[in-house]
C-alpha cells in the first residue's frame, strides 16, 4: 500500500473546538468495490486510515558537508557536550533561537537552518505551516561503540536529523517505535499495516529525516571505528 499516492475520494473529518467554529481536514480513503452484480459491484467499502505518522526523508545534495563537518570538530574542542539520550559519543551544547537560551545558534549550523527553513513551508500539512516560531539544534559525534537509547522530543511540535557523515558499515540506524502500544501482539495489524513495532531507517550522508517530537526513536550502535556525525533539532511550528 503506498501511502503518498492515496487513490479514490477523500474523506472529510470536522473538528469542533469550543467557540463552534468547525475546522475540517482531508483524510485520504482509498475506495474499494466488493461484491459483483452483473457489472457493477455490490459494496463500496471506503478504506480509511486512522492515527497515521508521517516521517518526511529529504536528500539534501547541496550543503558542504566536509566543512560542516570540520567545524562540528571545532565546537567539540571548545566544548566538552551534555548527556541526554547519547551514551558514548559527544552531544554538543543544545543551542536555540530562543532569546533565553544560555547557547545561541552558532554560525556551524546555518547551511542547515537554512534548508530547514526553506522546505518545512512545503511539508503537505493541512493548513500548511506558517510560522517557525523557534528552533532547537545540535550536533553529534558518534565514535565507535555509542549509540542513543530511546527517547522523544517533548515539548517540540517537529524533530529532525540530518546526517553530516556516514561511514560505510554498520554504524547505527535510526529506528522509530509504533506509538500505539496496544498494538502489540495484534499481528493482523503489525504484520500487515505496519512491519513490525520498531521500523530502522539507514543514514546516508546528506539525507534529512523529519518527523513528530513525540514519535520515540532509537540509534543503533556504532560498529565501525569511523565517526558518525549528524545534526539534530526541535522545531515550534503553527
Ligand atoms: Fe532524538
Amino acid at each position: 500500500m503506498d501511502q503518498r499516492d492515496p487513490t479514490g475520494s477523500l474523506f472529510f473529518v470536522a473538528i469542533y473546538y469550543s467557540d463552534n467554529n468547525i475546522m475540517a481536514f482531508v483524510l485520504p480513503t482509498h475506495e474499494i468495490h466488493a461484491g459483483s452484480e452483473g457489472n457493477n459491484s455490490k459494496y463500496n467499502i471506503a478504506h480509511q486510515l486512522l492515527f497515521q505518522t508521517p516521517l518526511f526523508e529529504i536528500h539534501i545534495d547541496d550543503i558542504d558537508n566536509r566543512e560542516l563537518e570540520k567545524n562540528i570538530y571545532k565546537l567539540r574542542d571548545k566544548s566538552k557536550g551534555v548527556l541526554l539520550s547519547n551514551r558514548g559519543g559527544w552531544h554538543s551544547d543544545i543551542q536555540s533561537s530562543h532569546p533565553h537560551n544560555e547557547h545561541q545558534l552558532d554560525d556551524t549550523f546555518k547551511p542547515l537552518i537554512d534548508k530547514i527553513i526553506e522546505i518545512i513551508y512545503s511539508l503537505p500539512f493541512e493548513p500548511i505551516l506558517n510560522s517557525l516560531d523557534d528552533i532547537s539544534i545540535w550536533a553529534n559525534i558518534n565514535g565507535k561503540g555509542s549509540y542513543n537509547a530511546t527517547h522523544n522530543h517533548p515539548g517540540c511540535d517537529i524533530s529532525g536529523v540530518y546526517y553530516v557523515k556516514v561511514p560505510e558499515g554498520d554504524c547505527g540506524n535510526i529506528a522509530f517505535h509504533d506509538p500505539r502500544p496496544a498494538l502489540f501482539g495484534n499481528s493482523l495489524i503489525v504484520d500487515r499495516y505496519v512491519g513490525g513495532g520498531v521500523i530502522p531507517r539507514y543514514p546516508i550522508e546528506g539525507n534529512m529525516y523529519l518527523f513528530p517530537s513525540s514519535f520515540s526513536h532509537d540509534v543503533g550502535m556504532n560498529n565501525v571505528d569511523d565517526d558518525r556525525i549528524s545534526i539534530s533539532f526541535n522545531l515550534r511550528v503553527r
